[in-house]
């Protein structure tokens, strides 16, 4: 025997799992994350990509090594050059229909390593991290470093995830592990 409030319990999901399947989650830029994610108490992580060379990797497609890669290698500009694009922009590895407010200036942006965020930026879901995953948010691991730190990369070097996850740490010191 179902009872009232048993169907409208399967309704319930039914419509949410509705609205999360038919959702996609779009970027909405570093910026956006920067408004919690600047506080040193808790890592300031914006901080701490800004040191960090992802959050230039547009600017390098400008540098001598890559224009001088360009050069020999016929292309003619590789800041508007889709093959490097690929790995050094956020912006440009996002189908067009999802990039809505990430700026193409990001470079290697935080959604790349923890997904377009539109959909788990409330403080409350993200400080649920199984709620945050079906939300779009991405636990980054080896695996997606190894999506552009491979040979396809003419600058490639040796990647060992330890040191590099290390050099590239921005840690919340007030979360509870
Ligand atoms: C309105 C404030 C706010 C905004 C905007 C925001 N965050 Fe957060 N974020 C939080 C809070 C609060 C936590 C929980 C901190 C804690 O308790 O460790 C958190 C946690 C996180 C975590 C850790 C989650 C986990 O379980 O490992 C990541 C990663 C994260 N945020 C990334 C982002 C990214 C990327 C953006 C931009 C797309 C963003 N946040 C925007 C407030 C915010
Ligand atoms: C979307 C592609 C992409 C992903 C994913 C990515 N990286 Fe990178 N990474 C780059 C690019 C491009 C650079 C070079 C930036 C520059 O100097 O312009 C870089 C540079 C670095 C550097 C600096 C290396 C040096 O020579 O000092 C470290 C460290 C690093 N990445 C660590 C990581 C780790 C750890 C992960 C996974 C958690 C990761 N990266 C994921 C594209 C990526
Ligand atoms: C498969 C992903 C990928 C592609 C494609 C790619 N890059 Fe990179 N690039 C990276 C990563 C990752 C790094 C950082 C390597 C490291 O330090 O370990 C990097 C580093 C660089 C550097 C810095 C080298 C240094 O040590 O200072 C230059 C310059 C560069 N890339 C230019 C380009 C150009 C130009 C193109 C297109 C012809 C291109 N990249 C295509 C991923 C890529
Ligand atoms: C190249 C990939 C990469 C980029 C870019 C990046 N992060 Fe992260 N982030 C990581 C990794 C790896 C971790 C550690 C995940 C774990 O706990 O194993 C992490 C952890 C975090 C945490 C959790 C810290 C903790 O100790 O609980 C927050 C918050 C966070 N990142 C926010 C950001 C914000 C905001 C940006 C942009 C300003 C950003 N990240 C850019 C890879 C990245």
């Amino acid at each position: 025997m179902i009872t009232k409030k048993g169907i409208l319990l399967i309704c319930m999901i039914m419509f949410l799992g509705n609205v999360i399947s038919a959702q996609t989650f779009k970027y909405i830029g570093a910026d956006k994350c920067k408004l919690c994610h600047n506080k040193p108490a808790t890592g300031d992580q914006y901080a701490k990509w800004l040191k960090d060379p992802h959050s230039q990797a547009i600017k390098t497609l400008s540098s001598q090594a890559s224009l001088d890669y360009a050069k020999k290698n016929g292309i003619a500009d590789p800041a508007k050059e889709a093959k490097c694009l690929k790995c050094h922009s956020t912006f440009d590895r996002a189908d067009a229909k999802i990039r809505g407010t990430i700026l193409a200036s990001e470079g290697v942006s935080c959604e790349t390593c923890h997904g377009p965020g539109s959909s788990y930026k409330s403080p409350a879901i993200m400080k649920n991290q199984a709620m945050a995953k079906t939300l779009g948010m991405i636990v980054p691991d080896k695996a997606l470093c190894l999506e552009c730190h491979n040979k396809d990369n003419p600058f490639f070097k040796e990647f060992n995830y330890e040191a590099y996850s290390a050099k590239i740490a921005h840690p919340n010191p007030a979360a509870k592990k």
